[in-house]
């Protein structure tokens, strides 16, 4: 599939979504972060405001559930036409079964770690998904400083897709910037989300191509 960008509207204007979703240029994703304040310290948004979302525009919408039981709410995602769901490894009960449940659906399934979860595990595992998301901070909040710390994991999580020869994506999340975002690439992420860096710029589309532009050196 080659470099994705995917914004997060988490550093975006809520009030706004519509208009704030538009103005992200050519960025193939728009990546949607859902807390429930159990699994991450904060909260943000849940069904109802994705499927608005999914009635305002075509871009592929990329939803990160950084929640609790996602055996019971993730298919949900998956059913009102989300493109990716990602749920997180420490919170699934039963991986494999949501993750059939949620191409069963129609939706790419992700599965998220966390800085201290290891990829090592889901080796066996990888024909089962779409996506694995690497976070790059400790998840629930937009702005945090990049762990360098989770380099190593992308370029394991790398080794092992290729190895296994499948399309599996490997998305970094969590302080990505243009500061940031070659040694994700170097490391081998080919989708990145970009939160405060896109709409922290007075350009968010611009913000977008320089991003790409700087994974693909
Ligand atoms: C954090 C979220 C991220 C967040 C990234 O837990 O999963 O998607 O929006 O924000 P930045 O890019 O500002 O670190
Ligand atoms: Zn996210």
């Amino acid at each position: 599939m080659g470099i994705q960008i995917a914004p997060s509207i988490l550093s975006s204007d809520f009030a706004n979504l519509e208009a704030e979703i538009a103005r992200l240029g050519d960025a193939e994703l728009v990546h949607v972060d859902v807390m429930d304040n159990h699994f991450v310290p904060n909260l943000t948004l849940g069904l109802p405001v994705v499927e608005a979302i999914l009635a305002r525009t075509d871009r592929p919408v990329d939803c990160h559930l950084m929640i609790d039981e996602p055996d019971r709410w993730a298919p949900g995602y998956a059913e009102a036409g989300a493109h990716n769901v990602t749920f997180h490894a420490e919170a699934a009960a039963a991986p494999v079964r949501l993750a059939r449940e949620l191409r069963r659906l129609g939706a790419r399934a992700g599965v998220g770690l966390r800085p201290a979860t290891p990829v090592e595990p889901w080796a066996d595992l990888l024909p089962e998904i779409d996506m694995l998301l690497v976070m790059t901070v400790e998840p629930g909040f937009g702005g945090q400083a990049f762990l360098d710390v989770c380099l190593p994991k992308i370029r394991r999580a790398r080794e092992l897709v290729s190895r296994s020869g499948l399309d599996v994506w490997i998305q970094v999340d969590g302080g990505v910037s243009a500061e940031t975002i070659e040694r994700c690439a170097d490391a081998g992420a080919d989708v990145f989300v970009a939160g405060s860096a896109v709409y922290g710029a007075e350009d968010a589309a611009a913000a977008v191509t320089e991003l790409r532009a700087l994974a693909a050196k």
